[in-house]
């Protein structure tokens, strides 16, 4: 059986890494069917930090297939995603692509491949922000529509697909890839000296991401959220490691920081490092949907600078608040949380670091009985 795993932006590599280490161990442990596991990165992160790093990171072997496509707006990253994916495609003729997530390669490799009457599994399918201003919401509902095999990581993403009119024998409720990585790689991550190197103390600042283009493409709205952190600053150290989109708008519009021993901008951080600052932060400011995840499961706070979500379940259950726009709204929380009120949260069902060993169990099951 040969499957092409499809990579592209940071958050989908923590998300196969977990799916090729399955595939291995079955290899390892079964004899009647062998696996052929190959790895497709788009190039949609290629920054050494958004990208290589996180292949180191996460032990991935270096990708079978590397398209090159970089930045663009949609549709020209899409397209070139497309044309470049198919000839992978005719040159291997796979009997499965898997593709995770939301982002554009999402989108761009299921159509493909799917066009090509090649079975497509969608890792972390049914996920919904009902907002469909968000690039995001628009590559999940049409990488549902078209997928053969929808692996889901929380209920909402059953009733979805149900409501939506999904076959019940597409879906399957397997947990969490990105949480198999995170249970991984944490005793690794405990090890780091991430907080040392930033003259930080466990449990005494505030880790923040940003780059949603809700909140950082209108400079003004950024300016504003910049000034929130300062404030902030003043009680604890703030991290901010910024993401190239967000940095760039900084940069065009001479956006600054006043007190940078305070509110501490750096590069992007490879995972281990931001898994060792995520576990020790007070609370973590995000507009991240994997950071969402990624707190609850350590039951950390997570104050969301999003109106919406598509991963409820956080809130439900875990340490994720959601404030929507209004700063106040997240200065009152982050106070709360700060003087000790924080709610503790649970684990989400299945969210237990073994994901990837259904799906890849699944999908052996579906292709013997072809
Ligand atoms: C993409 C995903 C988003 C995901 C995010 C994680 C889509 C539609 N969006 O958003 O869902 O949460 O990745 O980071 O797929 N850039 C670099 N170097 C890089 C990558 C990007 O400098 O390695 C800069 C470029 O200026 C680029 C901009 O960042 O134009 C945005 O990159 P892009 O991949 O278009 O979207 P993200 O905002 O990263």
């Amino acid at each position: 059986m040969k499957i092409i795993s499809v990579v592209g932006a940071r958050p989908n590599f923590m998300k196969i890494a977990p799916v090729h280490r399955a595939i291995h161990k079955y290899n390892t442990l079964h004899s009647s069917l062998f696996i052929h596991h190959l790895i497709c990165h788009t190039g949609q992160h290629y920054d050494s930090n958004m990208s290589d790093q996180f292949f180191n990171d996460l032990e991935l072997p270096s990708p079978d297939y590397y398209l090159g496509v970089g930045s663009g707006t949609h549709a020209v990253q899409t397209a070139k995603i497309m044309v470049e994916f198919e000839k992978v495609l005719n040159a291997e003729n796979p009997d499965l692509v898997i593709i995770v997530g939301d982002v554009n390669s999402t989108i761009a490799c299921s159509l493909t491949a799917v066009k090509m009457g090649i079975k497509v599994a969608h890792v972390e399918a049914g996920l919904r922000s009902f907002d469909r201003t968000m690039p995001e919401e628009i590559n999940r509902i049409l990488t549902d529509s078209i997928s053969d095999f929808l692996f889901v990581t929380e209920k909402s993403g059953l009733d979805n697909l149900k409501r939506e009119g999904v076959p019940d024998n597409k879906v399957f409720f397997v947990g969490n890839c990105m949480i198999d990585s995170l249970i991984h790689y944490l005793p690794k991550a405990e090890t780091s000296n991430v907080i040392n190197n930033f003259l930080l103390l466990p449990f005494d600042f505030i880790l923040v991401t940003l780059h949603r283009p809700s909140n950082v493409d209108d400079p003004y709205r950024l300016k504003e959220i910049l000034e929130f952190l300062c404030s902030l600053s003043n009680d604890q150290k703030v991290i901010f490691p910024v993401h190239p989109r967000t940095r760039n708008i900084m940069e065009a519009n001479q956006l600054q920081i006043t007190d940078p021993s305070s509110l501490i901008l750096t590069e992007p951080l490879g995972y281990i490092e931001f898994l060792s600052l995520m576990k020790n932060a007070s609370l973590v400011i995000t507009d991240s949907g994997g950071i969402q995840e990624e707190t609850t499961y350590l039951q950390i706070p997570c104050v969301t600078l999003r109106s919406s979500t598509e991963r409820p379940v956080t809130i439900d259950v875990g340490t994720n608040y959601l404030v929507g726009e209004d700063l106040d709204q997240a200065d009152r929380i982050v106070t709360e949380i700060l003087s000790g009120k924080s709610r503790k949260g649970q684990i989400p069902k299945l969210w237990d670091g073994k994901a990837a060993e259904r799906i890849v169990s699944i999908l052996v099951e579906k292709f013997k009985k072809n």
